[in-house]
């Protein structure tokens, strides 16, 4: 890399945070963009302000700067939106931190910057919900910036599998924001990176896994019930059932799904394809 180029990440999480210094292990200049001011704080002492061996280890090495105002975002050659995305008490998706987030890349964009939505959203927030934010302020995508979505694959506390090796898909709004997305994806992960068909296909990917994952726990959980009345063992009929190379992927019975995503994202598709007239029953079922 001859000048190193800028990315900012807002939202300095589980998400962003390890995103951030990947980045900067690779020889980016990077910086963070959190309201959060404790966070903040502990960041820029080279502390990791939650639990996570990944950024423990590359923080001290790695410094990145961390700021709880929007102007470190300025001059940024990629901007990288990493903040939360759950659900209200109806289950309906809260787009407010991805609001305030893209409106506070458009407000400090570098003209020709690369902007990528890594969080986790239904198709269509980023044709509905992110590109009018930089059009009102006049900004034209593939003119005077980029648009891109990644979902964000990462397990945090995964031994094996992290930001840096986690295969990703990218979309974006054109081809050129496309290969500038896929590019700047495989100068920081050493995994394949596949371009998708579009944005939607990109933000549908992520939707797909998690609510496979749910569906999959519902599924064996249930077996695990009604085997127990059956006097069947689960986990051996799994097991079995394993032997078989193709068409067979084992779930075995749990607690159920927890954290911030599988029990959440499966709403995310079920609410807008609501809009669109289509009930997903079985995801629904699922929950
Ligand atoms: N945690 C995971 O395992 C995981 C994995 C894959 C994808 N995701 C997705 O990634 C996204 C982020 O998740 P996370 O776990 O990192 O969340 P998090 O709560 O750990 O971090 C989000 C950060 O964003 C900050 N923030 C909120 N609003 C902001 C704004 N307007 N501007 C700047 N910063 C803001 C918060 O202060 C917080 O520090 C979500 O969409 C989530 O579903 C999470």
């Amino acid at each position: 890399m001859s000048k190193k180029q800028k990315v900012s990440v807002i939202g300095l999480g589980y998400v962003g945070l390890p995103l951030a210094l990947r980045a900067a292990e690779r020889g980016y200049e990077v910086v963070g963009y959190d309201p959060d001011r404790d966070k903040v704080a502990s960041i820029n002492e080279g502390q990791s302000p939650f639990e996570d061996d990944f950024v423990s280890e590359l923080l001290p090495k790695y410094p990145i700067k961390a700021s709880e105002k929007e102007d470190v975002l300025r001059e940024s050659d990629i901007v990288l939106i990493c903040v939360p995305t759950p659900v209200d008490e109806m289950q309906n998706p809260i787009y407010d931190y991805v609001v305030s987030a893209a409106a506070a890349a458009a407000r400090n964009l570098r003209s020709g910057a690369l902007v990528v939505l890594e969080s986790t959203v239904n198709p269509g927030v980023s044709e509905e919900i992110v590109l009018p934010i930089f059009e009102k302020k006049g900004l034209q995508v593939g003119r005077d910036f980029f648009l891109a979505h990644c979902p964000e694959r990462i397990n945090p506390g995964d031994p094996k599998w992290n930001v840096g090796n986690i295969p990703r898909v990218v979309g974006a709004f054109t081809e050129e924001g496309a290969s500038r997305a896929v590019k700047f994806y495989r100068s920081i992960v050493d995994a394949p990176i596949k371009a998708m068909k579009s944005i939607r296909e990109a933000e549908a990917v992520k939707v797909v896994e998690n609510s496979f994952r749910d569906i999959n726990i519902a599924f064996v959980n249930e077996l695990a019930q009604s085997f127990d009345r059956l006097g069947i063992d689960i986990v051996d009929v799994i097991d079995g059932a394993a032997t078989k190379p193709f068409a067979f992927l084992p779930h075995y019975p749990s607690c159920g799904v927890g954290g911030h995503c599988i029990p959440v994202d499966p709403y995310y598709l079920i609410e807008y394809a609501k809009k669109a007239g289509f009930d997903h029953r079985f995801m629904r079922a699922a929950r």
